[in-house]
């Protein structure tokens, strides 16, 4: 690949705090990236240093084959959505549009023709003369993101862009979103802690916890071979099992919680790798349950049952297990057993085994595949 935007060892601090630690990151021209994370992991960190809003501590930042480290932010030619839109309210829709281009001297004719096609991009060509506090959260939001391309930026930084929506009107402007980057092409950056919004929308997501980004991958790749027992329990709803598990005595078997197990097929290739103390992750959707006891089930007790509409979630907790027994959450669209019953848990895949002492995901590559 070649990079259109790189960043190279960038960090921050506040004071004696470390919002950001070494970060590295290519992104390909055209691309949209989404960094994903949780609370405080330094999303809107980042993306407030590549807009020049923050200075990092340390690092380069090349854009297009240029360094603009040092670039002031509205030399910069990026456009930015704030996840509260950060609308102008006295102005009308269209001085909002245009007020970008009035900052570059881009008046008169010209500027009257990028704002009409930034609002007919985002299909608000006749809102132009109504204020923000005349429009909807949806409106409003299409109006950002009208006001940050109608410059044609060179990047597009959008942060939590959706969170104000309701889910609704969330999944009709993520679908146009997405739409919207087909169209224009722009090299996009999305900071988003919704994992659906993170892996529908982007070409690839960064995952970032505690000021690192700790896997960069296309969103099934992330999915299915999560690189660390974090990006596992991260993502997913609800996120992959991860049981604790340990070589048993007998060749081919596995300690779960002190529970003997004899994997069968494809599972007992993959763990086969464990050398020691690991965690095992199991995604909830790659579980069956069963009834009878069958080559490569665990056994366990059924302690609740979630109704979800069309698909149940099962709470399985392990027979036998040292306390504090794992609990095994299966997905299942059939009908299950009463609570208290016996039932046994078959694993299809594994997304993960994590060695305990180096975090890495010691399976083989292909065995998470499916
Ligand atoms: N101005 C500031 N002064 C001191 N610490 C800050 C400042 N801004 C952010 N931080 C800290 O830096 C870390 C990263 O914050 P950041 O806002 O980048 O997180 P985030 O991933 O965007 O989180 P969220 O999902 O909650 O928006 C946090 O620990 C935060 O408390
Ligand atoms: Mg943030």
């Amino acid at each position: 690949m070649t990079a259109y935007l790189t960043i190279r060892d960038v960090a921050k601090s506040y004071g004696r705090s470390t919002a950001l630690h070494c970060i590295d990151m290519d992104i390909a021209r055209g691309e949209f990236l989404a960094l994903l994370g949780p609370s405080g992991s330094g999303k809107t960190t980042l993306l407030r240093i590549l807009a020049g809003l923050l200075d990092p501590g340390r690092g380069t930042l090349i854009l297009d084959g240029v360094d603009m480290t040092k670039t002031p932010a509205w030399e910069r030619d990026i456009g930015l959505v704030f996840q509260n839109y950060a609308l102008f309210p006295h102005m009308d829709v269209r001085q909002n549009v245009g007020f970008g281009l009035d900052m570059r001297g881009i008046r008169g004719a010209e500027a009257e023709r990028r704002i009409d096609e930034a609002l007919e991009t985002v299909s608000m060509r006749e809102y132009g003369t109504r204020r923000p506090g005349e429009l909807s959260g949806g409106q409003q939001q299409r109006i950002a993101i009208a006001r940050a391309i109608a410059i044609k930026p060179r990047l597009l930084l959008l942060d939590e862009p959706l969170s104000n929506l309701d889910a609704v009107l969330r999944q009709s402007v993520r679908i146009e979103l997405r739409e919207l980057h087909e169209r224009t092409g722009l090299t996009t950056i999305m900071v988003t802690h919704d994992q659906v919004e993170a892996l529908t929308l982007a070409d690839r997501v960064a995952l970032m916890e505690r000021g690192e980004v700790i896997q960069v991958d296309r969103p099934e790749d992330l999915y299915n071979r999560p690189a660390s027992a974090f990006a596992a329990a991260f993502l997913g709803s609800p996120p992959a099992n991860l049981l604790p598990v340990a070589p048993g005595n007998a060749p081919g078997t596995v300690s779960i919680s002190g529970v003997v197990w004899t994997p069968v097929g494809q599972v007992a290739q993959a763990v086969a790798a464990l050398r020691g103390p690991a965690r095992l992750a199991l995604r909830p959707e790659t579980l069956r349950l069963v009834a009878q006891e069958v080559p490569g089930a665990i056994s366990g007790r059924l302690k609740a049952v979630e109704y979800m509409g069309g698909e149940r979630l099962a709470h399985v907790e392990l027979t036998g297990a040292d306390a504090p027994a794992p609990v095994v959450l299966v997905r299942s669209a059939d009908a299950l057993p009463e609570t208290g019953q016996v039932v046994f848990v078959l694993p299809g895949a594994v997304t993960g085994l994590y060695d305990n002492e180096s975090g890495a995901n010691i399976a083989p590559a292909t065995a998470g595949e499916y």
